[in-house]
């Protein structure tokens, strides 16, 4: 029998109200039952936020180096339980462990930035244009957030939010995707046991239109950060938009690598590969659109074929598996019916089906799938697929490559592959997205540089780095007149001035 999973509310893990729970299995093996979690309902959220609330005057006022001692103590542990977590992430993920490591240490590598974080916080000094008077700025926390994390980060997305939340002096209510409740669940027990006050951590699991939707419209939450689709996104935001929310969105991609002529192409190879079916295509940085120069892009692609079709396919726990299953069965359909759309549109140059065979029945695995020929403006060349797909475009000179990079509606990552300098600047001023990469793939941000997209991929806002703690705090500015006389601002130090 599987364990039924709990809430976690003001301190304490709980049953939810509704008493009804949803199962939670592995994607690999079918078969394999994790355990029935919470589908929880709009009253938990509503203790959830009543807990987050009563704990926000103390936690706010908890001095931010102390708020990092925690943070850097969940490192520590994070770090303890890497193997641990990271194993029942690819259980229920289905991604490879090697990744769901690489998933453990950027949220370890998120702890200890933010610990650090509680110590800087910086606001600014600025002399006043008065005599006697200063003027400085501080961040102050603003309440408590709701967070809306994906399955494909587990465990990272997750601290990406949490963490910067919480250094700002906010607390949280934090909401799993349905498909990967266990690793946050173990998130929350680290934070547990690294001393989160009571109510300061909230964690409710269940359903987005329910718990999501409940967390969104929750007149007593004014942040949120949401990591999942345009779509979802769009939705979120109306709502937010009504409700004067600061709101956080992180969403699709259509990520491109590009290959010149004078790349080297072997590692070219090596980082289409990775990026592409790394994590089974289901990263919005992952590369979906490959474009190569014309004179390479015949041997390049026999070549990145050739590599593709030895990818070992397989439960992410085993031994040499590179590529795991998707996440569940309506992913699975949706990469199928984006491979019937691609059929008209242009070649299909391998794979396109689901993957069977040798333990694979039992899974949602789909062969790494290349098409050719694919035209941009198509719905190949265009649409986020989120799975192990890859849609190879042909041109002619960089001028183009960047025409077609940029005609997409999203602007998260892209790439080029070259050893050339002046190509290298152009991409970085001329690819529209949040993140461009040179001889690398589109896919790997590090914690601490800013991470995020333009246009339909996000709404401006930025996760990581430093750029995340001014979202999770508002500026408050503070000016001290020790003249002792009225000094009237834009009047009184310009009148004797000629201008
Ligand atoms: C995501 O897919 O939502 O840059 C995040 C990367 C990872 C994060 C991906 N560090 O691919």
């Amino acid at each position: 029998m599987a364990d039924n999973f709990k809430n976690f509310i003001n301190g304490e893990w709980v049953e939810p109200s509704t008493g009804t729970y949803f199962e939670n299995r592995n994607p690999a093996k079918q078969k394999d039952l994790i355990g029935h979690f919470p589908r929880s309902s709009r009253e938990d959220v509503d203790r959830a936020v009543a807990a987050a609330k009563a704990a926000f005057p103390d936690w706010s006022r908890t001095p931010a180096p102390a708020r990092g001692d925690i943070l850097r103590r969940v490192g520590d542990l994070l770090t303890e339980r890497k193997d641990e977590i990271a194993k029942a992430a690819t259980r229920e993920m289905g991604k490879t462990l090697q990744e769901t490591r690489g998933d453990l240490q950027e949220g370890i590598d998120t702890a200890y930035y933010a610990g650090v974080e509680g110590r800087r916080l910086f606001g600014h000094t600025v002399p006043s244009e008065l005599r006697n008077k200063w003027a400085m700025t501080y961040r102050r926390p603003i309440g408590v957030c709701g967070l809306i994390t994906p399955f494909n980060f587990p465990l990272a997305i997750p601290t990406w939010k949490m963490f910067p939340a919480l250094i700002c002096g906010n607390t949280v209510v934090i909401k799993p995707a349905e498909d990967t409740p266990h690793t946050v669940a173990l998130l929350i027990e680290v934070l547990e046991e690294a001393g989160i006050p009571k109510g300061v951590v909230n964690l409710v699991h269940g359903l987005g239109e329910e718990v999501g939707a409940a967390i969104v419209e929750h007149p007593d939450i004014p942040v949120i950060s949401f990591t999942g689709s345009t779509e979802t996104g769009s939705i979120i935001a109306q709502q937010c938009g009504r409700m004067h929310k600061r709101l956080s969105l992180e969403m699709g991609g259509k990520n491109a690598q590009i290959v010149l002529a004078d790349a080297d192409l072997d590692l070219a190879i090596d980082g289409v590969l990775w990026g592409a079916f790394g994590t089974t295509g289901q990263r919005c940085t992952a590369t979906s659109r490959l474009l190569l120069q014309d004179e390479i892009h015949d041997e390049f692609v026999a070549r990145l074929m050739e590599r593709a079709k030895g990818l070992k396919l397989g439960y992410g726990l085993e031994k040499d598996v590179e590529v795991g299953p998707l996440i569940h069965e309506a992913s699975l359909k949706k990469v199928e019916e984006y491979i019937e759309i691609g059929k008209g549109e242009a070649t299909l140059a391998m794979g396109g089906e689901r993957a069977t065979g040798d333990g694979l029945d039992d899974g949602f695995f789909f062969q790494p799938t290349i098409f050719t020929d694919v035209k941009p403006g198509s719905r190949l060349a265009t649409e986020e697929i989120f799975g192990p797909v890859l849609s190879v475009i042909r041109f002619g000179e960089l001028d183009e490559a960047i025409r077609i990079n940029n005609e997409v509606k999203y602007g998260l990552s892209s790439s080029l592959y070259t050893r050339d300098a002046v190509a290298s600047f152009r991409a970085f001023q001329d690819l529209d997205n949040g993140i461009t990469y040179v001889n690398a793939p589109t896919i790997g941000a590090e914690a601490h540089l800013p991470f995020g997209g333009v246009k339909q991929t996000g709404n401006g806002h930025r996760e990581g780095g430093w750029e995340v703690y001014e979202f999770y705090s508002e500026t408050k500015v503070c000016y001290l007149d020790y003249s002792g006389k009225l000094q009237r601002a834009q009047i009184d130090n310009y009148e004797a001035s000629p201008y």
